[in-house]
């Protein structure tokens, strides 16, 4: 089977990078992981699995397009079919979004179209619903409002803590994004307007 080449774009702790390493999707091939900062352990794991790190450090850049135009001109050589947001945590600028169009996909944790943006998990908390969870969609350029690929719901318990619900939220994370992953690198995602069609 060919692979397609994949770029993970991370800022964090990158155990959603882990989750895909992890997962080996066959169809997939982890060709670079794109850190926007410093030092974060994303790097550690990537470096670990022998994968190339480019790091593009936001704060070097006057503008985002700038920083962009950065990252664009370092993942040339790498042959990209797809990037994969997973927690990288800067919105993209059209600019970006054009050179990947269709392309570009985001894990978030909440059921969007509720609480996009930062602390989706604690808002989903403060608000009192019964269910959150996570989604995975195309980036456009509006923040966290593309087509939905994937989801899965989170139940939340009177018990509940940011803490504790962050952590059912990341085992339906690292489950969903690999799989939307393969069905993309396995040409199974059409989309139709806002829906994605998933073939079989
Ligand atoms: C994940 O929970 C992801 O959903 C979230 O950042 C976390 C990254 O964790 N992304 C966003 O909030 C994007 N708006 P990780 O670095 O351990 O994978």
């Amino acid at each position: 089977m060919s692979k397609t080449n994949i770029a993970v774009f991370v800022s964090g702790s990158g155990t959603n990078l882990q989750a895909i390493i992890d997962s080996g999707i066959e169809s997939a091939n982890i060709a670079v992981v794109v850190c926007d900062i410093p030092g974060v352990m994303a790097i550690e794991r990537a470096r670990k699995h022998g994968i190339p790190v480019e790091l593009v450090n936001s704060g070097d850049f006057e503008s985002r397009e700038e920083f962009e135009r950065q990252i664009v001109a370092k993942i040339d050589g790498y042959d990209i079919d797809l990037v994969v947001l997973a927690g990288f945590m800067r919105i993209l600028t059209p600019y970006f979004i054009g050179c990947f169009s269709n392309r570009i996909i985001n894990i978030h944790p909440s059921l969007l179209p509720s609480f996009p943006g930062t602390n989706s998990v604690r808002q989903a908390l403060d608000y009192g619903v019964k269910k959150t969870g996570c989604t995975v969609h195309f980036v456009r350029e509006e923040v966290d409002a593309g087509p939905i690929i994937l989801q899965a719901v989170v139940p939340i318990t009177e018990e509940d803590t940011e803490e504790t619900l962050l952590e059912k939220i990341h085992t339906e994370e690292y489950r969903i994004l690999p799989e939307a992953i393969r069905l993309f690198c396995e040409g199974k995602l059409t989309l139709s307007g806002r829906r994605v069609l998933i073939s079989s």
